[in-house]
């Protein structure tokens, strides 16, 4: 035979992952398997989306702000420093698995002091594609 049977339960696993089943891949992550991303993201693109926001959704800038030490009351955490912070949040969760959890399923990580206010909607209106944009334009913001 070719293929091993751990490796083609591998490969099932991971398409049933790519399909947005958050629960496999909690349980993927759980025996650290992370399956490859779907799409490369473009940080630009992503930062066009955080801003503008896509059809039907509002954008993220509606109540995050990015810049470092931004005054004043906010609606939701700053996200300045959010790839250092995302890597930290849940032990053994990497910085992309936490963000991509944080913003299609906002209520799975509650930030301490802020209340699930987060449109909970983006799964259904985020393609893969901005998804993966949006988190590589987080991953530039270390501080
Ligand atoms: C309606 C307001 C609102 C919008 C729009 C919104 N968020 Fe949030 N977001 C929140 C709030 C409030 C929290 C904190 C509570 C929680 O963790 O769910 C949060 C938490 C987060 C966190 C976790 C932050 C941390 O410090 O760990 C991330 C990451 C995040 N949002 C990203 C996004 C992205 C990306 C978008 C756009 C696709 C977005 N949010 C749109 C309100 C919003």
């Amino acid at each position: 035979m070719m293929f091993s049977r751990r490796l083609i339960a591998t490969a099932l696993l991971t398409i049933l992952a790519l399909t947005g089943c958050s629960g496999v891949n909690a349980f993927l992550a759980r025996l650290g398997i992370r399956p490859a991303p779907a799409v490369e993201g473009d940080p630009v693109h992503g930062e066009q989306v955080f801003r503008i926001g896509v059809e039907g959704a509002p954008p993220c800038s509606a109540c995050h702000q990015v810049a470092a030490g931004s005054a004043g009351f906010s609606l939701a955490p700053n996200l300045a420093g959010i790839a250092v912070h995302a890597a930290e949040r849940i032990p053994g969760m990497a910085a992309a698995q936490y963000l991509e959890e944080s913003i299609l399923h906002p209520a799975s990580h509650v930030i301490p002091g802020y209340h699930v206010s987060m449109f909970t909607g983006y799964a259904a209106y985020l393609s893969p594609q901005d998804l993966s944009d949006l988190i590589a334009y987080l991953m530039t913001l270390r501080g």
